[in-house]
């Protein structure tokens, strides 16, 4: 089947582009509309032309794999400007995602019409990249410099009905009629009426400027160390001093710049890495059982946000507690986290009414009956955990999936003591789990290919990243993070302070350092844990304390107002503190450590090396399948700066860490 088909109807040209999966603009489709285009021009009898696509979408932006090779003619801006320069209307048929250079391919159409649930937009900058075939200079042409700003720099796609009133677009249908047909009529009817003026020889609408040094300073401050949502602006900025044809020259150079650069290539490969990390071949042609009703024990943090993204995602949930007080807290806490999706506008009051009627909770495990998979996230103990899993397996088919939210327990232990051990799996969410979109998906000893592949099917349709993982203390990222902060207490022993290490952290492209966030989460928890440890933990293994020592004083973080840091009040930044000073200096000298300084650079190369040594052994475990695995969980669970690609891409693109 060619990428690219032309049919004459009736004096309509039907442009269909079919190029699954998502219609990119590959070379093949570069080429068949150039060709398609061609011998439109040699029928005279054509008084219009559709341009459509066949498949679950319209054209959703370049091929990113052809990203990585010399680019080959036709390139996209001469397709668009060929479509442009067509002496007859060309009207776009939208549907689905109609994203980068597909929205760049419509605009250089003359109309486009679209289906309602289309959505419209300009990723480019989540790769790294600024559109680079008239984006820049089409867009502020048709909606106005403000709406073109807000479309191409923050990279989110907006609904049909923004779009129209925009004037992105010019008709949407209605959901029931045929958009081809649609288009077609729309087109017969433009024929008769001149061609409009090509978007590149209009002026642009309204001379409003707005305050591009504030606009430029925000971008900055929001992008945390990414370029192009930066230079998306400027390019936007510079380009409304110049006449079209050098805008969209400059608009390409700045393209081409960014995409040859490093935090493109970065951006690109975590990009594929997470659609191909949960790509095994053990699981490859299983067929994965049909969930329909959830069971999850426990209604605590972890529990009400994973039964509220089971809710979210369409699932019948059972949620069972230990007692009716604490049931009647998971309800309210469930509600709370669909309260907030209706205020954010995610779901409508009804959605959100029918949503808590899909919740079922019980203190009677004989509830859980026709669940088909169970959750469990009661708190953090092998016993009480290994006592949950017998109640469940007890009621439960033997055929149903048990898995465990445990953050760092041994699930294969849990796994064997209860029958049919091949059903069972680590499911390890991220807090807030209706909102964090990883899932370590922990494959036990025994598990079978299908309980995977099951357990798989089941985070995709909760809309998760899932990253496989076999079982060890923390799985990928919680080993990664307890051995990087392990380095960075030895770094406070040594001579750094922690608003040293957290500055350190931020400059480099992280939300927050370790020790606020430790701050942020509470130390109790961790204090506790490594009171548990304590007769077991390796004597000849370096120990720092001073985590406890703040945990003795009360200083337990944020909601103390001490911890690490200093908090005058709820909201405040997090202050160094003379006291913790105090605190590390006398720890270090009890050591007898002579304390040193370390620079910025010092401190992260300290920090990449040992996350990427920590990933090199869970890579030689067999604990994550691939170097990507393990960057897909740093960048979506730990804050890792997605522009830098994660720890092991920056082993071979960028070992200096600069
Ligand atoms: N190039 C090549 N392959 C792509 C791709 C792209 N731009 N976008 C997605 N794919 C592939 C995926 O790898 C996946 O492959 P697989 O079937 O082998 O796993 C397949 O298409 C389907 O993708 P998803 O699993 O993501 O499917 P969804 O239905 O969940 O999402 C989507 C579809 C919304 C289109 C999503 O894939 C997406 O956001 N893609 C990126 C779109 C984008 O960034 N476009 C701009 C590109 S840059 C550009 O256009 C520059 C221009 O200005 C010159
Ligand atoms: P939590 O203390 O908020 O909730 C635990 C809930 O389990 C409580 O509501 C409790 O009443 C209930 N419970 C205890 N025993 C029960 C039983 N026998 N039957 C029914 N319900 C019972 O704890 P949280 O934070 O939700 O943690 C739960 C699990 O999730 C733990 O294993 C934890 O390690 C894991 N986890 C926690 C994360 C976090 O950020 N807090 C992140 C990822 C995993």
């Amino acid at each position: 089947m060619p990428a690219v088909t032309l049919e004459f109807a009736d004096h309509i040209a039907i442009i269909d582009i079919n190029n699954p999966p998502i219609n990119a603009t590959s070379h093949a489709v570069r080429s068949g509309v150039m060709d398609a285009l061609a011998r439109i021009r040699q029928n005279p009898a054509v008084t219009a032309i559709i341009l459509c696509c066949t498949g679950t979408t319209f054209i959703a932006g370049a091929d990113i794999s052809e990203f990585n090779q010399p680019a080959r003619a036709p390139l996209l801006p001469d397709v668009i400007a060929a479509l442009e320069d067509m002496p007859v209307p060309v009207v776009a048929a939208l549907h689905g995602t109609v994203l980068g250079g597909g929205l760049e391919v419509a605009l250089g159409c003359h109309y486009r019409i679209a289906h309602p649930a289309t959505r419209l937009g300009f990723p480019e900058v989540n790769l790294g990249l600024i559109p680079g075939a008239g984006g820049t200079v089409r867009t502020p042409r048709l909606i106005g410099v403000e709406n073109a700003i807000s479309l191409i720099s923050n990279g989110k796609p907006v609904t049909a009905s923004i779009a129209l009133d925009w004037g992105l677009i010019d008709q949407i249908t209605t959901s029931e009629s045929d958009l081809r047909q649609t288009t077609i009529d729309y087109a017969r009817k433009m024929a008769t009426q001149p061609c409009p003026i090509p978007l590149t020889k209009r002026t642009i609408p309204g001379t409003e400027q707005p305050d591009w040094d504030k606009l430029i300073a925000k971008t900055e401050q929001k992008a945390r160390g990414a370029v192009a949502p930066v230079i998306a602006i400027k390019t936007m900025r510079d380009n409304l001093a110049l006449p079209a044809d050098q805008a969209l020259a400059n608009e390409r150079q700045q393209f081409v710049s960014l995409r040859e650069g490093e935090q493109s290539r970065a951006l690109r490969h975590i990009f594929m890495a997470e659609k191909n990390v949960a790509k095994l071949p053990m699981v490859k042609g299983i067929t994965p059982t049909n969930i329909t009703i959830i069971g999850i024990v426990g209604g605590g943090l972890m529990g009400a946000g994973i039964a509220t993204a089971c809710l979210l995602a369409g699932y019948q949930t059972i949620m069972i507690e230990r007692d009716d007080a604490a049931l009647a807290k998971g309800r309210e806490n469930v509600t709370n986290h669909l309260q907030g999706s209706l205020k954010r506008g995610i779901i409508s009051q009804d959605r959100c009414d029918q949503l808590l009627s899909q919740l079922h909770g019980n203190t009677d495990y004989a509830a859980l009956a026709p669940a088909e998979l169970v959750i469990e996230a009661v708190f953090e103990d092998f016993e009480v955990k290994k006592s949950v899993f017998d109640a469940v397996a007890r009621i439960i088919d033997s055929t149903a999936i048990i898995a465990s939210n445990t953050s760092y327990l041994d699930i294969n232990a849990l796994a064997h003591s209860i029958p049919n051990p091949e059903r069972v799996i680590g499911l390890h969410f991220f807090s807030p789990a209706h909102i964090m979109k990883l899932l370590e998906v922990v494959c036990t000893d025994g598990a079978n290919p299908h309980t995977l592949a099951t357990a798989l099917a089941f985070a995709r349709k909760l809309g998760k990243i899932a990253v496989p993982t076999g079982v060890c203390d923390g799985f990928i990222g919680n080993r990664i993070m307890s051995a990087y902060r392990k380095q960075c207490e030895y770094m406070i022993e040594d001579g750094a302070y922690p608003e040293q290490i957290d500055t350190a952290m931020t400059d480099f492209g992280f939300p927050m350092g370790l020790f606020a966030m430790q701050d942020m989460a509470g130390l109790e928890i961790s204090w506790k844990t490594r009171q548990r440890q304590a007769a077991t933990r390796n004597p000849n293994e370096r120990y720092v304390a001073l985590g406890d020592y703040l945990c003795e004083q009360g200083r337990l973080g944020r909601k103390t107002g001490r911890g690490w840091f200093r908090y005058d009040n709820a909201q405040s930044a997090p202050q160094p503190d003379p006291d913790v000073k105090r605190l590390i200096e006398q720890e270090s000298a009890r050591k007898g450590i002579v304390r040193r300084t370390f620079s910025q650079s010092e401190i992260i190369k300290t920090i990449i090396a040992t996350m990427q040594r920590e990933g090199d052994k869970i890579l030689n475990e067999g604990i994550a399948h691939s170097d990507d695995a393990i960057d897909v969980v740093m960048v979506n669970g730990y804050g890792f700066p997605r522009w830098r690609g994660g720890p092991m891409f920056m082993k071979t693109n960028s070992p200096t860490g600069s």
